[in-house]
């Protein structure tokens, strides 16, 4: 593992201080070297090597069979990439819930062995002991409120959260309750707008939203869905930028196509 050069442009000091300017936040999942490398160089704030990698990466239905071996692996790759941008890696499932003192041994590992500049956790008040016990290590915590993919069997669906005003209550709390516990940012997923205002506004620390609306202090979108990587996954917040589930495959029709007409290689592709 080796951080050497990182230039650490983006702390959480300077993510405080873009939401004091008003200054928008952007954020994006990553899970590889060659794709850090091209996200460092455009000027993204934070980089997320998110738990999604579950879904994307490894095709699960869900998060839950993340392991805290898999997110490190992610993570060095990631951080080998990525000298600018600030890079959060998300406590897998399993690794911090209900034992603070295995959050904390979790959090360690990820920073130790990663060289990742912060962690991700999923929840609230249920979680606060864990959050607290990391933070003791110095280690920056990020929250996750709203809809928290880990306890998707809870829910049993991938629905807008919060809906409802007892659980839009319970979520300005327990952001107010990462905020006080000395959380840096919190993300919130799909939720109505007006609780994505509502929140960035009350609170001190930077809101990053994922479906929570314009009025929130910044936005992230898991990569291989904004780059139009698979078809099949079509939220209302989701902004393609790309299409290269097209692109991809025409190139792969066209390299098979011409490996069996025998055009490629021509003679100046052989020695
Ligand atoms: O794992 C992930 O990609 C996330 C984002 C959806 C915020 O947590």
């Amino acid at each position: 593992m080796s951080t050497e050069g990182k230039e650490r442009i983006i702390t959480t000091q300077r993510l405080l201080e873009k939401k004091q300017r008003g200054e928008k936040i952007a954020m994006l999942t990553t899970y590889d070297y060659t794709m850090g490398r091209i996200i460092d160089s455009v000027g993204m704030d934070v980089v997320l090597v998110g738990d999604s990698a579950a879904n994307v990466m490894a095709g699960y239905d869900t998060t839950l069979p993340m392991t805290l071996d898999h997110m490190i692996y992610h993570a060095q790759s990631v951080v080998r990439a990525v000298k600018k941008a600030m890079v959060v890696v998300d406590l897998p499932f399993g690794t911090y819930q209900g034992n603070s003192k295995e959050a904390l041994h979790s959090a360690i590992r990820i920073m130790k062995e990663s060289g990742a500049d912060a962690v991700k956790l999923e929840g609230g008040k249920e979680i606060i002991e864990s959050v607290q016990r990391i933070l003791t290590a110095g280690i920056p915590v990020m929250g996750h409120l709203g809809l928290t993919p880990q306890s998707i069997n809870k829910f049993g669906t991938y629905a807008v959260r919060a809906t409802e005003e007892a659980e839009a209550e319970k979520l300005v709390a327990d952001a107010r309750l990462l905020e006080e516990a000395g959380c840096f940012a919190v993300v919130l997923e799909k939720i109505p707008a007006t609780l994505g205002t509502r929140v960035a506004k009350e609170l001190s620390i930077p809101m990053i939203g994922i479906g929570a609306g314009s009025g929130v202090d910044g936005q992230v979108l898991v990569m291989h869905d904004m780059l139009g990587l698979s078809k099949d996954f079509s939220p209302r917040f989701l902004r393609r930028y790309a299409s290269l589930y097209d692109d991809v495959k025409s190139a792969f029709e066209r390299y098979v196509d011409d490996v069996k007409s025998g055009n490629f290689p021509n003679d100046k592709e052989q020695y």
